[in-house]
């Protein structure tokens, strides 16, 4: 029986064989997309020649590191492919994303990247998003009148549930010098309506909804590898 970990490399393997010299890569972040910069890692010292953004300072370290080429987004103007983790992920390919705090510069990523490739085990397949506490990107001024809107966006939209600050007394702050918010929701029904109901609020940076921007997804379970999309 494999566990959790090794389904997470089984995945990362296989986005691995998508990859193909000169290719502009996004990096993702977390223990799955970790698998994947090993890996990205041991072709480069074998002569693979690529270019990489990576979406947070710890997979910038872990990059480095391996002596994978990085370079800046805005010179790139683009990229070919991310390959990333995620937190949740529906039939449709919609995710929630943030549980390493690493929401903003993934999305950047992701929206930058001509072709968005899930990696995960099979525990991240769901039927309905919002079990996952939903993250959201906040400014630090003003955070808690911030998450009072959050709580009356989440209301609009018929749902409920806590709204906390990660971190709590140390809060987290992310690469970008924001806090995090998890909206433990349950159930997210209509995921488009609230995020652009969140998206509305100024003191919002960014949320964990990922609509529209996977393009494939590769799952590892006991039973085998699946794949959803156009890998
Ligand atoms: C980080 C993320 C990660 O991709 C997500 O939390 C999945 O992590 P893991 O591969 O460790 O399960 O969104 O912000």
């Amino acid at each position: 029986m494999s566990n959790s970990d090794d389904l997470k490399k089984l995945a990362a393997l296989r986005a691995l064989e998508l990859v193909v010299p000169g290719m502009r890569l996004g990096l993702g972040t977390g223990s799955t997309a970790k698998h994947f910069v090993d890996g990205l890692g041991e072709k480069c010292a074998a002569g693979l020649e690529v270019r990489c953004v990576p979406t947070s300072e710890e997979t910038r370290k872990q990059a480095e590191g391996l002596n994978i080429p990085l370079v800046n987004l805005d010179e790139l103007g683009g990229l070919d492919l991310t390959v990333d983790g995620a937190d949740e992920m529906d039939a449709c390919l919609s995710l929630i994303k943030g549980g390493g705090a690493a929401l903003l510069r993934e999305k950047i990523v992701a929206a930058a990247s001509a072709r968005m490739i899930v990696i995960a085990d099979d525990s991240k397949l769901v039927e309905c998003l919002g079990a996952f506490p939903l993250p959201v990107e906040v400014n630090m001024f003003a955070h808690e009148t911030t998450a009072q809107m959050i709580c009356e966006a989440i209301s609009v939209n018929g749902l409920a549930g806590d709204v906390t600050l990660r971190g709590a007394e140390s809060p987290v702050e992310t690469d970008g010098g924001h806090y995090i918010y998890d909206c433990a929701l349950g159930q997210i029904d209509d995921a488009t309506s609230l995020s652009e109901e969140i998206l509305n609020i100024p003191g919002v940076v960014e949320h964990g909804l990922f609509l529209g921007l996977a393009t494939g997804a590769i799952i590892a379970t006991e039973s085998g590898l699946k794949e959803f999309g156009e890998l």
